[in-house]
């Protein structure tokens, strides 16, 4: 696969961001935050939104993989390194993108035995057509159609992730 055309430039991915960033501030105000990123998709997309917040919140990761290739491979390896209590706690899980559904319903599904006082997801990228599972996504950044995209976080086979844009990956001869 090589990169191919563009889908979402720095300069609106940084709009979009400051945009969700306003309204998580707007919507947990006066409340206790923790953001739990997923890694590895979500190590650029997250310090970009937690830093826009303006309040203190308290951070988290989880390392999850299902994807090989442009498949999901269906089984979900999630290795916590999760260690805040999140009982009682507001939760904000922030991801780089939504597909099937199937990662992030695993994830909520541990997390939701673990009494936090709400769980909520943050996705850059959403492609509702290819929805699995119902699962329900409070704030979404783009939504795209069934396509395999890579930058910002995003890879194929743990390529292109530093890519400061979003673009479509392709078929070496494709476009
Ligand atoms: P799901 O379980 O099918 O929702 O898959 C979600 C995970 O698959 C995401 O966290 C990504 O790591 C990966 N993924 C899904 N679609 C793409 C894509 O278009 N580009 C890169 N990774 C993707
Ligand atoms: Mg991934």
């Amino acid at each position: 696969m090589k990169v191919g055309k563009l889908l979402f430039s720095e300069k609106e991915i940084e709009t979009k961001v400051h945009a969700l960033a306003r309204q998580i501030s707007h919507d947990y105000q006066g409340k206790e935050l923790l953001c739990i990123g997923i890694l590895k998709g979500a190590f650029m997309f997250f310090p970009d939104l937690v830093r826009r917040l303006n309040f203190s919140v308290t951070i988290d990761f989880i390392a999850a993989s299902s994807y090989k290739g442009t498949e999901s491979s269906g089984e979900l390896s999630l290795h916590s390194l999760h260690q805040e209590k999140i009982e009682n706690k507001h939760v904000l899980l922030i991801e780089d993108i939504i597909d099937t559904g199937e990662s992030l319903k695993s994830i909520l599904n541990i997390l939701a035995k673990q009494n936090p006082a709400s769980l909520e997801i943050c996705c850059l990228l959403s492609k509702r057509i290819r929805r699995s599972v119902e699962i329900e996504t409070k704030y979404i950044g783009f939504e795209i159609d069934d396509q395999f995209a890579v930058g910002y976080g995003l890879d194929w086979e743990g390529k292109f992730r530093n890519l400061p844009s979003i673009c479509r990956a392709v078929a070496e001869r494709g476009e």
